[in-house]
């Protein structure tokens, strides 16, 4: 145990998830751009707290970390360095009682929920499993609550009786939902939940997601790479580059002003439902750690920040307190009264961009 249980006082209190200064890395199995057994530093130094009925979202491209974080989260994986405490209690040392609580109270829903439903198994069992594992309601009521589970997401109480492979894309993932409902959690870490999904599926599925949030005071981790679909589900996004939170912030100042380049140059990816308007690449070149300059900032090879310097690739830029609640690690980033005046950028501006 390397810390205290929450006492009852304590519960209910405070922030649900506090995680501070996790970092993983992973000896590279080898390939095209890796040695094999080379360090690959997936999570450095993340630190984020959500309070309980928030959403926060995590943003980024594929592998800066996202879905490590999450299995750090929920206490399936260990962090080399760093803790994670929710309602109080450090994750990774729960054992027996707490910990069987803590993996009710943390549920994931997956990008592929068809992947996390066994094939063979009828959809109304797999709702039930985690009922009676946890012993949520008495066997006999096990199937009437799996009806109103199926419900509560919009399907129909008799899909119980079907195989997931019956199933659309969307109607899979409202299954994930459900099951990740079934045991009434605190939190709910959606790791991609919709990147599978066709965009008019996209919105319901979100659409689902605000709704059970509201009606169940749900708190959830939301994971995207794409910062378009987190703009209507989060308050506060964090945004991730290889392996570290670059940008945190409301998500309003954050789509508006963003404080970090590469923030910006995601949001220019952003599609704008507007005729006639480009869809501009996202960022240049690409994430891979051997294109990185050891001491200076990681972002630096692909930064089109007019003032990039040599000053850049000196040290690693400190994630600073740019403005209220807007954090950046970029030192040509100034504070807050002259981000303002740097304007929108132009993924989100309402003037074409020159
Ligand atoms: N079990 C593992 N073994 C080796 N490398 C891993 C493992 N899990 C993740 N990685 C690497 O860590 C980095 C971050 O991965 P991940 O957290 O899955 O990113 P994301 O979810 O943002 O796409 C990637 O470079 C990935 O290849
Ligand atoms: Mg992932």
């Amino acid at each position: 145990m390397s810390g205290p249980a929450p006492s009852p006082a304590r519960a209910g209190e405070g922030p649900l998830l506090e995680v501070e200064g996790i970092a993983r890395t992973y000896a590279a199995p080898g390939g095209a751009f890796r040695r094999r057994g080379e360090a690959i530093h997936a999570v450095r130094d993340v630190t984020f707290q959500l309070r309980r009925g928030e959403t926060l979202a995590l943003v980024g491209e594929s592998g800066c970390g996202k879905s490590t974080t999450a299995r750090i989260v929920l206490g399936l994986e260990r962090p080399d360095a760093g803790t994670v405490r929710f309602d109080g209690a450090d994750v990774h040392g729960l054992s027996g009682a707490d910990l069987l609580s803590f993996r009710r109270r943390a549920q994931i829903v997956f990008q592929d929920p068809v992947g996390s439903l066994n094939p063979r198994i009828r959809v109304g069992e797999a709702l039930g499993e985690p009922l009676r594992v946890h012993g949520v309601v008495p066997r006999e009521r096990v199937a009437a609550r799996v009806a109103g589970l199926l419900r509560r997401v919009g399907l129909d109480p008799e899909d119980a009786d079907r195989y997931p492979h019956e199933f659309s894309g969307g109607q899979r993932q409202r299954i994930g939902i459900a099951r990740a409902l079934s045991v009434e959690p605190d939190l709910v870490v959606a790791d991609e939940p919709v990147s599978a999904l066709d965009v008019s599926v996209q919105a319901q599925v979100l659409n689902l997601l605000s709704d059970l949030q509201r009606d169940l005071g749900l708190t959830y981790l939301f994971i995207a790479h794409d910062l378009a679909v987190v703009r209507h589900v989060a308050r506060r996004v964090a945004v991730m580059y290889m392996g570290r939170i670059v940008e945190s912030g409301t998500c309003e100042a954050l789509f508006e002003r963003p404080l970090h380049p590469y923030t910006r140059a995601l949001l220019e990816a952003v599609p704008r439902p507007r005729p006639g308007r480009r869809v501009r690449a996202p960022v240049r070149g690409e994430a891979r750690a051997g294109a990185v300059p050891e001491a200076g900032c990681p972002f630096e090879p692909r930064c089109t920040h007019p003032e990039r310097d040599a000053a850049c690739r000196a040290t690693l830029p400190p994630l600073e307190h740019k403005r209220p609640e807007g954090w950046a690690r970029c030192i040509k980033t100034p504070a807050w009264r002259v981000v303002e005046e740097m304007g929108p950028p132009a993924g989100v501006a309402d003037e074409p961009p020159a």
